[in-house]
């Protein structure tokens, strides 16, 4: 079936495109209001894009015109936030943070989590997650009207002691930390199911092809 996007509605193209690129990564974002006062939701359009500067992005649908969630209202305020991740142990308590509270309701509250202080920002990381991510804001790059890109520079990241091998080599073991990944509408999927399949170099494939 062939899909020509000029003929789709905004509604539409989401569904093609969040029902195909899958599983997304899940950015459980903690940031701070004006007060202090912490916020947590998940995003996942979401993802990593260089190591130099070290650089992670995630995208904020809109309410509305004006309403820029209360995660797009804070980033563009303390141009700082955490990108905490998500493990299967915690799917219920991130769930309850995506729920559309008002700017006075404190996520962590709400969910039983606990802020733990973050070292180079001021926005608190969630403690129970495995990966902390303290950003530093880039920049936000409007998709449109309704979409915001926000870009953040990785400053710092805390993984949870048991799943790091090696701190001096920088060696995660990832099964450790038991991520979740977002499917079609309200899907998950665990990441228990890994195989390897390592690259092939061009003269291993040229030796097996014959040459050309
Ligand atoms: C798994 C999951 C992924 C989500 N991904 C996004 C996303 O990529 N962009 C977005 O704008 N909202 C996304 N949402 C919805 C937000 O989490 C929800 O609107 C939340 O209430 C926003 O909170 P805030 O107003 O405190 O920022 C997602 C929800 C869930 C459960």
């Amino acid at each position: 079936m062939y899909f020509d996007f000029s003929r789709f509605s905004p509604l539409e193209r989401y569904k093609l495109l969040s029902s195909t690129v899958t599983p997304r990564p899940i950015a459980w974002v903690s940031t701070i209001d004006a007060t202090g006062k912490p916020n947590a939701a998940p995003f996942s359009f979401f993802n990593v894009f260089a190591e130099d500067p070290a650089t992670l992005g995630f995208a904020i649908n809109h309410r509305s015109d004006t309403d820029r969630k209360d995660t797009g209202e804070n980033v563009r305020l303390q141009r700082e936030f955490v990108v905490n991740l998500v493990s299967a142990d915690l799917v219920e308590k991130m769930n309850v943070t995506a729920i559309e509270f008002g700017p006075d309701i404190d996520e962590f509250a709400e969910a039983g989590l606990t802020p733990a202080a973050s070292t180079t920002i001021r926005t608190p990381r969630i403690a129970e997650s495995r990966v902390s991510f303290e950003c530093r804001l880039m920049q936000v790059v409007a998709l449109g009207t309704r979409r915001s890109l926000v870009l953040g520079e990785v400053l710092a990241m805390h993984v949870r002691d048991d799943a790091v091998l090696d701190a001096e080599r920088c060696w995660i073991d990832t099964q450790k930390l038991q991520l979740v990944g977002r499917m079609q509408g309200h899907q998950y999927l665990r990441t228990a199911d890994v195989f390897e399949l390592p690259m092939i170099p061009v003269d291993v494939w040229n030796a097996k092809t014959g040459d050309r």
